[in-house]
Protein backbone atom coordinates (compact mmCIF):
# COMPACT_ATOMS: atom_id res chain seq x y z
CA UNK A 1 0.00 0.00 0.00
CA UNK A 2 1.45 3.37 -1.15
CA UNK A 3 2.34 5.64 1.72
CA UNK A 4 0.60 9.10 0.14
CA UNK A 5 -2.17 8.31 -2.13
CA UNK A 6 -2.46 10.95 -4.80
CA UNK A 7 -6.03 12.47 -4.20
CA UNK A 8 -8.41 13.61 -6.99
CA UNK A 9 -8.36 17.32 -5.66
CA UNK A 10 -4.36 17.12 -6.10
CA UNK A 11 -4.25 16.16 -9.26
CA UNK A 12 -7.14 18.57 -10.24
CA UNK A 13 -5.16 21.16 -9.19
CA UNK A 14 -2.26 20.40 -11.82
CA UNK A 15 -4.88 19.81 -14.70
CA UNK A 16 -7.51 22.53 -14.02
CA UNK A 17 -5.46 25.15 -15.98
CA UNK A 18 -4.76 22.99 -19.12
CA UNK A 19 -7.46 23.58 -22.07
CA UNK A 20 -5.77 22.41 -25.36
CA UNK A 21 -6.58 20.27 -28.36
CA UNK A 22 -10.49 20.44 -27.88
CA UNK A 23 -11.83 17.78 -25.50
CA UNK A 24 -8.24 16.39 -25.67
CA UNK A 25 -6.74 17.82 -22.94
CA UNK A 26 -9.47 19.10 -20.87
CA UNK A 27 -9.39 17.94 -17.28
CA UNK A 28 -12.57 18.00 -14.71
CA UNK A 29 -12.86 17.25 -11.50
CA UNK A 30 -15.07 14.33 -12.24
CA UNK A 31 -12.42 13.02 -14.79
CA UNK A 32 -9.46 13.34 -12.07
CA UNK A 33 -11.91 11.18 -9.84
CA UNK A 34 -12.13 8.66 -12.39
CA UNK A 35 -8.16 9.06 -13.73
CA UNK A 36 -6.73 8.69 -9.49
CA UNK A 37 -7.41 4.90 -9.12
CA UNK A 38 -5.21 4.38 -11.95
CA UNK A 39 -2.87 6.15 -11.26
CA UNK A 40 -2.34 5.00 -7.29
CA UNK A 41 -2.39 1.45 -8.72
CA UNK A 42 0.29 2.26 -11.40
CA UNK A 43 2.51 4.05 -8.84
CA UNK A 44 2.21 1.48 -6.19
CA UNK A 45 3.64 -1.09 -8.47
CA UNK A 46 6.45 1.46 -9.11
CA UNK A 47 7.55 1.01 -5.84
CA UNK A 48 6.81 -3.15 -5.43
CA UNK A 49 8.80 -3.30 -8.83
CA UNK A 50 11.75 -0.78 -8.26
CA UNK A 51 10.72 0.96 -11.22
CA UNK A 52 10.69 4.68 -12.11
CA UNK A 53 8.40 5.90 -15.11
CA UNK A 54 10.41 8.74 -17.24
CA UNK A 55 8.11 10.83 -19.10
CA UNK A 56 9.01 12.92 -22.16
CA UNK A 57 6.82 16.61 -21.69
CA UNK A 58 4.93 15.93 -24.79
CA UNK A 59 3.01 13.23 -23.42
CA UNK A 60 -0.47 13.37 -21.93
CA UNK A 61 -1.04 15.52 -18.74
CA UNK A 62 -1.86 13.19 -16.78
CA UNK A 63 0.77 11.11 -17.51
CA UNK A 64 3.46 13.69 -16.82
CA UNK A 65 1.31 14.85 -13.08
CA UNK A 66 0.27 11.65 -11.92
CA UNK A 67 2.88 8.93 -12.70
CA UNK A 68 6.21 10.21 -13.47
CA UNK A 69 9.32 10.40 -11.85
CA UNK A 70 11.31 12.11 -14.46
CA UNK A 71 10.29 14.57 -16.91
CA UNK A 72 12.19 16.28 -19.62
CA UNK A 73 13.86 16.84 -23.28
CA UNK A 74 15.99 13.84 -24.86
CA UNK A 75 19.05 14.76 -23.65
CA UNK A 76 18.04 15.49 -19.54
CA UNK A 77 16.06 11.97 -19.97
CA UNK A 78 19.13 10.07 -20.71
CA UNK A 79 21.15 11.63 -18.14
CA UNK A 80 17.80 10.58 -15.87
CA UNK A 81 18.22 7.14 -17.41
CA UNK A 82 22.25 6.82 -16.43
CA UNK A 83 22.16 8.00 -12.73
CA UNK A 84 18.42 5.99 -11.84
CA UNK A 85 18.95 3.16 -9.44
CA UNK A 86 15.65 1.67 -10.10
CA UNK A 87 16.38 -1.43 -12.06
CA UNK A 88 12.86 -1.02 -14.37
CA UNK A 89 12.95 1.99 -16.11
CA UNK A 90 9.13 2.33 -18.12
CA UNK A 91 10.17 5.08 -20.76
CA UNK A 92 6.85 7.36 -21.72
CA UNK A 93 7.74 8.74 -25.02
CA UNK A 94 9.02 7.18 -28.27
CA UNK A 95 10.52 3.89 -29.12
CA UNK A 96 14.26 5.55 -30.20
CA UNK A 97 14.34 7.20 -26.70
CA UNK A 98 13.62 3.70 -24.71
CA UNK A 99 16.26 2.33 -26.77
CA UNK A 100 18.50 5.34 -25.89
CA UNK A 101 18.04 4.15 -21.89
CA UNK A 102 18.54 0.62 -22.98
CA UNK A 103 22.12 1.84 -24.85
CA UNK A 104 23.04 3.16 -21.03
CA UNK A 105 21.58 0.66 -18.75
CA UNK A 106 22.27 -2.85 -20.39
CA UNK A 107 21.31 -4.43 -16.92
CA UNK A 108 17.68 -2.98 -16.44
CA UNK A 109 14.74 -3.69 -17.58
CA UNK A 110 13.00 -1.08 -20.06
CA UNK A 111 9.68 -0.54 -21.19
CA UNK A 112 8.21 1.06 -23.47
CA UNK A 113 4.35 1.34 -23.00
CA UNK A 114 3.37 3.34 -26.05
CA UNK A 115 0.84 1.89 -28.69
CA UNK A 116 2.38 3.30 -31.78
CA UNK A 117 5.94 1.97 -32.44
CA UNK A 118 7.48 5.13 -34.39
CA UNK A 119 8.85 8.53 -34.74
CA UNK A 120 8.74 10.35 -38.30
CA UNK A 121 11.84 11.19 -38.32
CA UNK A 122 13.85 8.29 -36.84
CA UNK A 123 11.83 6.44 -39.68
CA UNK A 124 13.01 8.67 -42.39
CA UNK A 125 16.35 6.81 -42.15
CA UNK A 126 17.35 2.95 -42.34
CA UNK A 127 21.00 1.74 -41.05
CA UNK A 128 21.64 0.51 -45.35
CA UNK A 129 21.07 4.02 -46.09
CA UNK A 130 23.29 5.46 -43.48
CA UNK A 131 26.19 2.68 -44.79
CA UNK A 132 25.41 3.92 -48.48
CA UNK A 133 26.20 7.64 -47.16
CA UNK A 134 29.45 6.61 -45.28
CA UNK A 135 31.20 5.51 -48.44
CA UNK A 136 29.56 8.73 -50.27
CA UNK A 137 31.29 11.09 -47.88
CA UNK A 138 34.41 8.85 -46.42
CA UNK A 139 36.16 11.53 -44.19
CA UNK A 140 33.45 13.02 -42.68
CA UNK A 141 32.27 12.64 -39.03
CA UNK A 142 28.91 11.05 -38.95
CA UNK A 143 26.53 13.24 -36.46
CA UNK A 144 22.86 11.43 -35.69
CA UNK A 145 20.41 12.90 -34.06
CA UNK A 146 19.00 11.01 -31.18
CA UNK A 147 15.81 10.76 -33.22
CA UNK A 148 17.18 7.31 -34.31
CA UNK A 149 17.37 3.84 -34.22
CA UNK A 150 20.08 2.09 -31.99
CA UNK A 151 21.01 0.48 -35.81
CA UNK A 152 21.31 3.66 -37.23
CA UNK A 153 23.32 5.12 -34.11
CA UNK A 154 25.35 2.15 -34.17
CA UNK A 155 27.01 3.49 -38.28
CA UNK A 156 27.57 6.93 -36.81
CA UNK A 157 30.04 8.38 -34.37
CA UNK A 158 28.39 10.67 -31.78
CA UNK A 159 24.98 11.37 -31.30
CA UNK A 160 23.45 14.99 -30.18
CA UNK A 161 20.10 15.82 -29.19
CA UNK A 162 18.71 19.31 -29.92
CA UNK A 163 19.87 20.73 -26.70
CA UNK A 164 23.58 20.38 -27.68
CA UNK A 165 23.93 20.22 -31.45
CA UNK A 166 25.62 23.22 -32.22
CA UNK A 167 27.93 22.84 -29.25
CA UNK A 168 28.50 19.50 -30.10
CA UNK A 169 29.38 20.14 -33.98
CA UNK A 170 31.63 22.67 -33.21
CA UNK A 171 33.50 20.94 -30.89
CA UNK A 172 34.48 18.14 -32.99
CA UNK A 173 37.60 18.22 -34.46
CA UNK A 174 36.94 17.33 -37.99
CA UNK A 175 35.67 20.31 -40.26
CA UNK A 176 33.70 17.73 -42.75
CA UNK A 177 30.21 16.68 -40.51
CA UNK A 178 27.54 14.99 -42.05
CA UNK A 179 24.16 15.37 -40.15
CA UNK A 180 21.36 13.41 -40.39
CA UNK A 181 18.20 12.43 -40.66
CA UNK A 182 16.22 16.01 -40.13
CA UNK A 183 16.55 18.60 -43.18
CA UNK A 184 15.97 21.37 -41.08
CA UNK A 185 18.07 20.61 -38.12
CA UNK A 186 20.76 20.15 -40.75
CA UNK A 187 19.69 23.72 -42.33
CA UNK A 188 19.39 25.57 -39.07
CA UNK A 189 22.74 24.16 -38.16
CA UNK A 190 24.86 25.39 -41.56
CA UNK A 191 23.07 28.76 -40.92
CA UNK A 192 23.90 28.88 -37.05
CA UNK A 193 27.79 27.84 -38.75
CA UNK A 194 27.83 30.55 -41.00
CA UNK A 195 26.56 33.29 -38.14
CA UNK A 196 29.18 31.98 -35.97
CA UNK A 197 32.19 32.14 -38.72
CA UNK A 198 32.59 27.93 -38.07
CA UNK A 199 34.04 26.94 -40.88
CA UNK A 200 32.97 23.50 -41.57
CA UNK A 201 31.50 21.68 -44.59
CA UNK A 202 28.25 20.43 -43.15
CA UNK A 203 26.03 18.38 -45.44
CA UNK A 204 22.72 16.39 -43.73
CA UNK A 205 20.20 14.64 -45.01
CA UNK A 206 16.49 14.43 -45.94
CA UNK A 207 14.08 13.37 -42.95
CA UNK A 208 11.72 15.70 -41.58
CA UNK A 209 9.30 15.60 -38.30
CA UNK A 210 5.39 15.28 -39.57
CA UNK A 211 4.88 17.95 -35.76
CA UNK A 212 7.23 20.57 -37.04
CA UNK A 213 7.68 20.69 -40.68
CA UNK A 214 3.98 22.29 -40.85
CA UNK A 215 5.15 25.31 -38.59
CA UNK A 216 5.59 28.28 -41.28
CA UNK A 217 6.73 31.89 -41.10
CA UNK A 218 2.71 32.56 -41.86
CA UNK A 219 1.42 31.06 -37.92
CA UNK A 220 4.46 33.57 -36.33
CA UNK A 221 3.03 37.03 -38.98
CA UNK A 222 -0.46 36.29 -37.80
CA UNK A 223 0.77 36.08 -33.85
CA UNK A 224 2.79 39.01 -34.62
CA UNK A 225 0.37 40.87 -35.71
CA UNK A 226 -2.53 39.72 -33.25
CA UNK A 227 -0.36 40.04 -30.02
CA UNK A 228 2.86 42.51 -30.83
CA UNK A 229 4.34 41.41 -27.29
CA UNK A 230 4.12 37.50 -27.89
CA UNK A 231 7.38 35.71 -27.85
CA UNK A 232 8.02 33.09 -30.03
CA UNK A 233 9.21 30.21 -29.34
CA UNK A 234 10.48 27.32 -31.37
CA UNK A 235 12.17 23.59 -31.74
CA UNK A 236 14.96 23.24 -33.86
CA UNK A 237 12.66 20.62 -35.83
CA UNK A 238 10.99 23.85 -37.29
CA UNK A 239 12.51 25.40 -40.80
CA UNK A 240 14.89 28.07 -40.96
CA UNK A 241 12.48 30.50 -41.77
CA UNK A 242 11.00 29.74 -38.64
CA UNK A 243 14.01 29.86 -36.62
CA UNK A 244 14.86 33.49 -38.12
CA UNK A 245 11.59 34.69 -36.89
CA UNK A 246 11.58 33.33 -33.57
CA UNK A 247 12.73 34.98 -29.93
CA UNK A 248 14.12 31.60 -28.82
CA UNK A 249 15.00 28.59 -30.42
CA UNK A 250 15.87 25.13 -28.11
CA UNK A 251 15.28 22.35 -26.90
CA UNK A 252 11.94 21.40 -25.36
CA UNK A 253 13.38 21.79 -21.76
CA UNK A 254 15.44 24.83 -22.62
CA UNK A 255 11.82 26.25 -24.24
CA UNK A 256 10.60 25.71 -20.73
CA UNK A 257 13.30 27.03 -19.21
CA UNK A 258 13.56 30.30 -21.59
CA UNK A 259 9.27 30.83 -20.19
CA UNK A 260 10.66 30.47 -16.77
CA UNK A 261 13.08 33.09 -16.75
CA UNK A 262 11.36 35.95 -19.44
CA UNK A 263 9.13 38.39 -17.82
CA UNK A 264 6.55 38.46 -20.75
CA UNK A 265 3.54 37.38 -20.58
CA UNK A 266 2.23 36.12 -23.57
CA UNK A 267 4.03 33.14 -25.72
CA UNK A 268 3.84 31.50 -28.80
CA UNK A 269 5.16 27.77 -28.49
CA UNK A 270 6.38 26.04 -31.95
CA UNK A 271 6.53 22.26 -31.08
CA UNK A 272 4.01 19.53 -29.85
CA UNK A 273 0.82 20.69 -27.65
CA UNK A 274 2.52 18.55 -24.78
CA UNK A 275 4.57 21.30 -23.78
CA UNK A 276 1.76 24.39 -23.99
CA UNK A 277 0.08 22.22 -21.59
CA UNK A 278 2.51 22.11 -19.00
CA UNK A 279 3.23 26.10 -19.67
CA UNK A 280 -0.67 26.00 -18.96
CA UNK A 281 -0.21 23.85 -15.57
CA UNK A 282 3.36 25.67 -14.34
CA UNK A 283 3.00 29.57 -15.40
CA UNK A 284 -0.73 30.29 -14.66
CA UNK A 285 0.56 33.63 -15.03
CA UNK A 286 1.12 33.54 -18.92
CA UNK A 287 -0.55 33.10 -21.63
CA UNK A 288 -0.41 30.92 -24.70
CA UNK A 289 -1.32 32.13 -28.33
CA UNK A 290 -1.72 30.44 -31.25
CA UNK A 291 -2.62 27.06 -31.48
CA UNK A 292 -0.10 23.93 -31.37
CA UNK A 293 -0.13 20.43 -32.72
CA UNK A 294 -0.37 16.66 -31.66
CA UNK A 295 1.80 13.94 -31.99
CA UNK A 296 0.35 10.94 -32.27
CA UNK A 297 3.17 8.83 -31.53
CA UNK A 298 3.83 10.65 -27.86
CA UNK A 299 0.10 10.35 -27.47
CA UNK A 300 -0.06 6.99 -28.10
CA UNK A 301 0.78 6.33 -24.29
CA UNK A 302 -1.95 5.86 -21.72
CA UNK A 303 -2.34 5.26 -17.98
CA UNK A 304 -3.78 1.54 -19.53
CA UNK A 305 -0.54 1.35 -20.91
CA UNK A 306 1.70 1.63 -18.69
CA UNK A 307 -0.27 -0.37 -15.79
CA UNK A 308 -0.07 -3.30 -18.47
CA UNK A 309 3.45 -2.55 -19.27
CA UNK A 310 4.22 -2.89 -14.98
CA UNK A 311 2.42 -6.03 -14.34
CA UNK A 312 2.45 -8.32 -17.32
CA UNK A 313 4.74 -6.53 -20.22
CA UNK A 314 4.17 -7.70 -23.87
CA UNK A 315 7.23 -9.36 -25.42
CA UNK A 316 6.61 -5.61 -27.63
CA UNK A 317 7.03 -3.92 -24.60
CA UNK A 318 11.19 -5.03 -23.84
CA UNK A 319 13.48 -3.04 -24.97
CA UNK A 320 16.31 -5.95 -26.23
CA UNK A 321 19.01 -5.13 -27.83
CA UNK A 322 22.26 -7.48 -28.99
CA UNK A 323 25.09 -6.46 -27.51
CA UNK A 324 27.18 -5.63 -30.69
CA UNK A 325 24.78 -2.79 -31.34
CA UNK A 326 24.76 -1.61 -28.30
CA UNK A 327 28.38 -1.29 -27.25
CA UNK A 328 28.41 0.90 -30.76
CA UNK A 329 25.92 3.02 -30.09
CA UNK A 330 26.68 3.37 -26.45
CA UNK A 331 29.83 4.79 -28.20
CA UNK A 332 27.93 7.34 -29.67
CA UNK A 333 26.31 8.28 -26.69
CA UNK A 334 29.46 8.60 -24.72
CA UNK A 335 30.86 10.79 -27.41
CA UNK A 336 27.97 12.92 -27.12
CA UNK A 337 28.43 13.77 -23.10
CA UNK A 338 32.30 14.18 -23.73
CA UNK A 339 31.28 17.43 -26.14
CA UNK A 340 28.21 18.60 -24.52
CA UNK A 341 29.74 18.90 -21.32
CA UNK A 342 33.31 19.63 -21.42
P1 LIG B 1 13.70 17.35 -27.31
O1 LIG B 1 14.95 16.59 -27.07
O2 LIG B 1 13.93 18.81 -27.52
O3 LIG B 1 12.71 17.12 -26.24
O4 LIG B 1 13.07 16.87 -28.69
C1 LIG B 1 12.66 15.57 -28.92
C2 LIG B 1 11.66 15.51 -30.00
O5 LIG B 1 11.27 14.44 -30.42
C3 LIG B 1 11.18 16.75 -30.56
O6 LIG B 1 10.25 16.50 -31.55
FE1 LIG C 1 9.26 12.24 -33.59
FE2 LIG C 1 8.31 14.59 -34.37
FE3 LIG C 1 6.96 13.15 -32.58
FE4 LIG C 1 9.30 14.33 -31.92
S1 LIG C 1 7.39 15.32 -32.46
S2 LIG C 1 8.69 12.23 -31.44
S3 LIG C 1 10.44 14.13 -33.84
S4 LIG C 1 7.38 12.59 -34.73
Amino acid sequence: MLKTQLTTEQLYEKLKNIKLGGQVCVYSLRKCEELVPIINEINELKEEKNAVILAHSYISPEIIYGVSDFVGDSYKLSRDALTTKATTIVFVAVRFMGETAKILNPEKEVLIPAKLDGCSLADSIDPETVQELRRQYPGYTFICYINTTAHVKALCDITVTSANVYKVVEKVPNDKIYFLPDKFMGQNLKNYADRHGIKKDIKYYSGTCYVHEDYDIEDILKVRLEYPDAKIVSHPECNTKVIDHSDFVGSTEQMLKFMRETPSKQFLMLTECGLSARLQSEFSDKQLVGSCTLCKYMKSNSLQDILRALKDPLPKDRVVLDEQTRLKAFKTIEAMFKYAES
